[in-house]
């Protein structure tokens, strides 16, 4: 007989569930997220045709920062899913993981788009020597290499294809990408380094619980 004495289950976990076990609200919810995520994506747009001003005096860097900034962030929401789940008991927030993972790689690309365009107007050479001698930009270009397959492999039929252990091994790597993007931030930051501290802190906290969860797998495993 077990010694551990079973937790209450909160009455509102089963009614969470049960909305999440229906169609209609898990598409509603995705909307709401779709619309939330391009929101910062439609500003620009909107601010580049009508309102430059909304800008302010360097819009490249306004358009760069931000999106740099929507990609970090949807990595982070997207990691913060698993831990979510396992301390609320709600399962059904697996189903928003893969749309957050994909906004992340959307912004990154939008944001390696507006580098290109708008910093170093498509000359490739000066890329080039930006990958190879900037390291805040090698950092940055690295993560977005390392995410292009995670957001290849995101399908369905991908997990099927390379197995459920495979699959999880190779999405293991969303860590090394979540790291090297907050890396890529506190290289670039000259002086104020409170935003990548905020983030480096919550992604350590991330880090953390997968690390103490993973303990205690292990160690259960071992004692049985
Ligand atoms: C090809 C890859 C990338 C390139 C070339 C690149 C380049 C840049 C540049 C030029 C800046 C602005 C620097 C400045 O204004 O001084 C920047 C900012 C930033 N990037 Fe990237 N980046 C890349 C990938 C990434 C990735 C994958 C992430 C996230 C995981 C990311 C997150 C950020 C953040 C958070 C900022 C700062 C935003 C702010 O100041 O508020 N970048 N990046």
């Amino acid at each position: 007989m077990s010694r551990v004495a079973a937790l209450p289950v909160p009455p509102w976990r089963a009614t969470v569930e049960a909305a999440l076990a229906r169609r209609g609200v898990v598409a509603g919810l995705k909307a709401v997220i779709v619309a939330l995520a391009l929101f910062p994506l439609a500003t620009i747009a909107w601010a580049m045709l009508f309102d430059p001003a909304m800008l302010g005096a360097n819009p490249a860097e306004t358009i760069i920062r931000t999106t740099g900034d929507r990609t970090l962030q949807f990595l982070l929401y997207s990691l913060a899913i698993t831990p979510l789940r396992r301390i609320t008991g709600i399962g059904g927030l697996i189903k928003f993981r893969r749309m957050l993972g994909l906004f992340a790689f959307f912004y990154g690309v939008v944001h390696l788009s507006s580098y290109v365009g708008f910093d170093r107007f498509f000359v490739l050479d000066e890329i080039v020597k930006d990958v190879v001698k900037r390291p805040f930009i090698t950092v940055g270009f690295a993560a977005l290499v390392l995410m292009t397959p995670l957001a290849v492999t995101s399908t369905k039929g991908w997990i099927k294809r390379l197995g459920g252990p495979a699959w999880n091994r190779l999405h293991k790597l969303v860590y090394a990408v979540a790291i090297l993007g907050v890396v890529h931030y506190w290289w670039l930051v000259k002086r104020d380094l409170t935003w990548p501290a905020i983030y480096g802190a919550v992604l350590a906290v991330l880090l953390a619980w997968r690390f103490m969860k993973a303990r205690t797998v292990r160690t259960r495993t071992v004692r049985n």
